[in-house]
């Protein structure tokens, strides 16, 4: 399989970071893609120049398509479950956006059709390949802090009618929760992070843009298997730029956001280290690290090795979130297991 063909579901504003990135893979062509309106993928194919691709007039045409070997999903939350179901059926692998599912009747019933059909999923929680989280995982696997026993990931981000998605992310039944829309890229982080698994959480939340159909703002304390701790909140309501903030604390060191202090690390440390990087402080696809994610998308597929960020870790992410909300809707401690 020397080049994969790329089929694009959905030709909205990620949509062109989905695309650009594939341009840059020497294994991939876009070579079919799709959306809610057929006008709408036949503009998208015509503003990046895919002259090759065959502009379908609905999934299930492209997924048809025999040359399809990969789909990216990248239509709103409430289709992925659905979608990606119909394309494990058809035997393409699949590049998830998040949220990939609403509710756990359809995260169960996508991982149960990705499982029987043996394709391979990445899930777009695409900091994994931002240039400070990659540092930051790199201190952590050096033992730079040692273990960690609390941390606290928060997404702070102004999403009003300026935005793009506004019209459908203020919708419940399309973009589920605050945590769902947007905050799960927070609980990836905070999971990735602490390296292991959720068993409780505590949550709250409160709203001040009204045309929201699901509390806008959302904090939650949760505890892991292990016993630590940690913190990680989703809030629209902020009136600031783009922040999402980093706090790891581990029993020889601790990082915030890009600064690191571990004076046994570091002999002979005596105050913080601030590195320079590229920071997650924007919520502007374009500066978000797609190349990254379809190169390890593109590399799973072809060496046949199921990704870390695949829907069954994800699942988890997803897990976090349903707890999340569920607890903050009824005001007490919600167990993972009692989901
Ligand atoms: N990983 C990340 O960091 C990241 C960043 C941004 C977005 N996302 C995710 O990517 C997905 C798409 O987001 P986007 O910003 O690209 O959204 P968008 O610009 O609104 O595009 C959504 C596309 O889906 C199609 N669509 C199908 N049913 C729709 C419906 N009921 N309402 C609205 N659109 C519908 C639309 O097709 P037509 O054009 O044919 O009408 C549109 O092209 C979402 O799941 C979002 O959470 C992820």
């Amino acid at each position: 399989m020397s080049t994969l063909g790329i089929g694009i579901h959905g030709a909205g504003w990620v949509s062109g970071e989905h695309i650009k990135a594939y341009a840059k893979n020497h294994h991939t062509e876009v070579i079919a893609i799709s959306s809610r309106s057929r006008d709408s993928a036949a503009s998208k194919a015509a503003e990046f120049g895919l002259d090759n691709a065959t502009v379908h007039p609905d999934l299930q045409s492209l997924l048809a398509d025999p040359r399809v070997d990969a789909v990216s999903l990248c239509t709103p939350p409430n289709q992925h479950s659905a979608e990606t179901i119909a394309a494990a059926k058809a035997g393409k692998h699949v590049l998830i956006e998040k949220a990939v599912a609403n509710n756990i009747a359809d995260l169960r019933a996508m991982q149960q059709a990705v499982s029987e059909a043996g394709v391979k999923t990445v899930v777009s929680f695409v900091l994994h390949w931002n240039p400070q989280f990659m540092w930051i995982n790199r201190m952590l696997q050096e033992g730079a802090i040692g273990k960690v026993f609390y941390a606290e990931v928060d997404y702070w981000h102004n999403i009003g009618p300026q935005y793009g998605q506004y019209a459908w992310n203020t919708k419940k039944d399309i973009a589920g929760s605050t945590f769902l829309s947007a905050g799960c890229h927070a609980v990836d982080a905070l999971r990735m992070f602490v390296k292991d698994d959720v068993v409780e959480v505590s949550a709250y939340s409160n709203q001040l843009n009204m045309d929201y159909e699901y509390p806008t703002n959302v904090i939650g304390i949760v505890k892991f298997a292990s016993g630590a701790i940690g913190k990680v909140s989703s809030v629209f309501d902020v009136q600031s730029p783009y922040a999402f903030n980093i706090d790891i604390l581990g029993d020889k060191g601790t990082i915030r956001d890009n600064r690191i202090y571990a004076k046994e690390f570091f002999a002979g440390q005596t105050d913080w280290v601030e590195v320079p990087t590229i920071r997650p402080d924007s919520g502007d696809v374009a500066h978000h690290p797609f190349v990254g994610e379809i190169n390890h998308f593109v590399d799973c597929i072809m060496s046949g090795t199921d990704s870390p960020i695949g829907l069954d870790d994800a699942a988890k992410t997803h897990e976090v979130c349903f707890a999340l909300d569920r607890s903050a809707a009824e005001g007490r401690a919600i167990k993972i297991a009692d989901l």
